[in-house]
This record gives C-alpha cells, sequence and structure tokens, in this order.
C-alpha cells in the first residue's frame, strides 16, 4: 500500500489533496491485488478523474485505442472504466470475456439520442446511402450500420466511402466539423424535412444527437480566455459546436489533444472537453501550464469511482451483455473501422 502511495503521490502531488491520495492509494492498492487474482485487466477513459487514471488502468486511452485493447486481451475479465457503450464495444469484440462496467447506468447524451428504428426509418428514406455510426451509441444501432468511427477517423471514414452522400449519425456537432473538414454540406432531416426542400444540395445527413457537456462550450469562452490570456493555444474535442472548433487553435480526439500537449511547448493550454482530463495532463507533464477554467464534468464518466471499481471486481458486477445476434452484426461494423483505422 505505500508502494501505491508513494508512486501516485509523485504523479499527483499538485493534483489531489494528501488526505484524499491516501484513501484512494489504499483502494487501489486493494484493486490491483485483486485484479490479478482475478486475472482481469483494468481500461480506463482519458475522462477518467486523476486518482483512478493514475492507479489501476492497465491501458488508458481514447475510445478508439481501448476497443483495439480489449480486442486483444487473454484476460478473462475485463473492467472497463468508461461508460456503458465503450464496455459494450469490448464485448462486441471480444465476446468469450466478462466485461464489466463499475457503475449501472454510466450513459451517454450522444448514445441515449438514437434508436436502431430511427437508423431504419433513415435507411428507408435515403435507400443506397452508406451509415456512418459514431462509436458513441449502444450495440444495436452499430449493428445497423455500415462502419462505426470514433472522434479520430471520423473524416477519414467518411472519405473512403467516395459516395456522394453519408448518412452520419448521432452527433450533429462531430457531423458538422466532418462536413467542414471534408467540404460537404450537410442536412439534419428530422428537422428539415426533405419534401420541403427538394432543391436541397446535400451530401452529409446528420441526427440531432449532442453531447451535453461538449455543446457547453461557446465562442465568447474562447474570446474571453483569449482576452485574459493572448498566448493560449485551446484545443477542442470535435463534439464541441463547428463554431467553436474554428475559433480553437486545435481539434481532435482525447488522445490526441494529449499528445498535441506532449509534443509542443506553449506558454498556456486550454482544454474545451471533460475537466478531469485537464487534471491528467497536468499530472503526467508537470512542466506545462494548463489554465484551470473548466468545471464541466460528464456526469456519466463521474459515475465511475475507485469504489465502485473495487465492489465491480469483488462482485463480478455489472456484467455487460449483448444479445449475440445483434453482436454479430455490430462486430461488422466495428470490425470494419479497426481495418480501416490499421
Ligand atoms: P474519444 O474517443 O476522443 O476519447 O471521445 C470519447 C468521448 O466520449 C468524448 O466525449
Ligand atoms: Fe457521452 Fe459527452 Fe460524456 Fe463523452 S463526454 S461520454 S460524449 S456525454
Amino acid at each position: 500500500m505505500e508502494e501505491t502511495y508513494q508512486k501516485m503521490k509523485a504523479k499527483l502531488s499538485q493534483v489531489v489533496p494528501d488526505f484524499e491520495l491516501r484513501y484512494k492509494a489504499e483502494l487501489a492498492h486493494q484493486i490491483n491485488q485483486l485484479k490479478k487474482e482475478k486475472n482481469a485487466v483494468i481500461l480506463g477513459h482519458n475522462y477518467m478523474e486523476p486518482a483512478l487514471f493514475h492507479s489501476i488502468p492497465d491501458f488508458v486511452g481514447d475510445s478508439l485505442e481501448l476497443s483495439r485493447q480489449a480486442a486483444k486481451t487473454n484476460n478473462e475479465i475485463i473492467i472497463f472504466c468508461g461508460v456503458r457503450f465503450m464496455a459494450e464495444t469490448a464485448k462486441i469484440l471480444n465476446p468469450t470475456k466478462t466485461v464489466l462496467v463499475p457503475a449501472e447506468k454510466a450513459g451517454c447524451s450522444l448514445a441515449a439520442s438514437i434508436t436502431a428504428q430511427d437508423v431504419r426509418n433513415l435507411r428507408q428514406q435515403f435507400p443506397g446511402v452508406p451509415v456512418v455510426t459514431y462509436i458513441n451509441t449502444y450495440a444495436d444501432v452499430k449493428a445497423e450500420c455500415d462502419i462505426c468511427c470514433t472522434s479520430g477517423n471520423a473524416a477519414a471514414v467518411v472519405k473512403s466511402f467516395g459516395s456522394d452522400t453519408v448518412i452520419f449519425l448521432p452527433d450533429e456537432y462531430l457531423a458538422s466539423n466532418v462536413a467542414k473538414e471534408t467540404g460537404k454540406h450537410i442536412i439534419f432531416p428530422t428537422r428539415l424535412p426533405l419534401a420541403n426542400s427538394p432543391d436541397l444540395d446535400y451530401q452529409l445527413i446528420g441526427w440531432h444527437g449532442r453531447c451535453e457537456v461538449h455543446e457547453k462550450f461557446t465562442v465568447e469562452d474562447i474570446t474571453n480566455i483569449r482576452r485574459q490570456f493572448p498566448d493560449v493555444v485551446i484545443l477542442a474535442h470535435p463534439e464541441c459546436s463547428p463554431v467553436v472548433t474554428s475559433a480553437s487553435d486545435f481539434s481532435g480526439s482525447t488522445s490526441a489533444m494529449i499528445k498535441y500537449v506532449e509534443q509542443t511547448t506553449a506558454p498556456h493550454y486550454l482544454l474545451l472537453t471533460e475537466c478531469s482530463m485537464g487534471d491528467n495532463i497536468m499530472a503526467a507533464n508537470p512542466g506545462k501550464e494548463m489554465l484551470r477554467l473548466c468545471s464541466i464534468r460528464c456526469p456519466h464518466m463521474n459515475e465511475i469511482t475507485l469504489e465502485d471499481t473495487l465492489k465491480a471486481l469483488q462482485y463480478i458486477r455489472y456484467v455487460v451483455d449483448v444479445p449475440e445476434d445483434i453482436r454479430l452484426r455490430a462486430y461488422k461494423s466495428v470490425q470494419r473501422m479497426l481495418e480501416f483505422s490499421n
């Protein structure tokens, strides 16, 4: 336990108060022991809170990187410290393993914004048009699409079809950012009935889902911050609106943002994304100045705690299952994405 505490202190003393570190080191120590006994691997998304992020995961990363790890692990149990759609993706890719998510709900506003029936309806409305679905969706939605994508490869996946028109679901802002990057026009059929606009020149058909975290950032935030800190470098996740990504200096997946900070030397950085990630980067890069102006946490990622991860291992809960017929169809979409970005 002392060794775990010292390791965590070396990384986290500027970010987590000492009394909290001692308490969390005790939990991390128990988890790491039990993890070995039960032959479990822990995957931690970049949004996990700093004490968890820097103590128990065997692998950390963005959705794409963690999917790859899930696909190739030999451990009997995969504990996904992230949200449910991510754990489902692990089960889709590695079905003989027991996949656990430490919190029962751990939802996502994007995944909740669309159903499998919605995708079937769009296919009827736009026959023959390929469907790309963001990985932030549930397995039954993935099962209805042609290929998945993540924030790290969305534009490249859309371009790869070489098709005039592509349906891109469900994130309205990610789709708009992809439209901007690929030079495509975008429409949202649920907001704009096609019958009323027969001449509309569309090439990307979007949906009305939004990330409840990233939709909160505004251009006014950026203007205010640049006024106070003219030398700040601003990084925005592509789930932010296109006006926000345009006003930022860099936009990319959570891991792309981390790498950008690691590989550059700016006087100050500001991340427009879930705020734990700024703390995680600070802890890993003590020389880098991160502006701490963000207080927006994802309520779903926030449900994943060290306490519940320990319980997940002790009681083998909460098991994530995907019905086999859905899994097989969803597997094709996810696997196609992994092959595409190899
Ligand atoms: P990344 O794939 O970039 O890690 O994003 C996942 C996510 O949920 C962002 O809100
Ligand atoms: Fe979903 Fe947004 Fe939370 Fe990511 S940050 S898990 S997109 S609600």
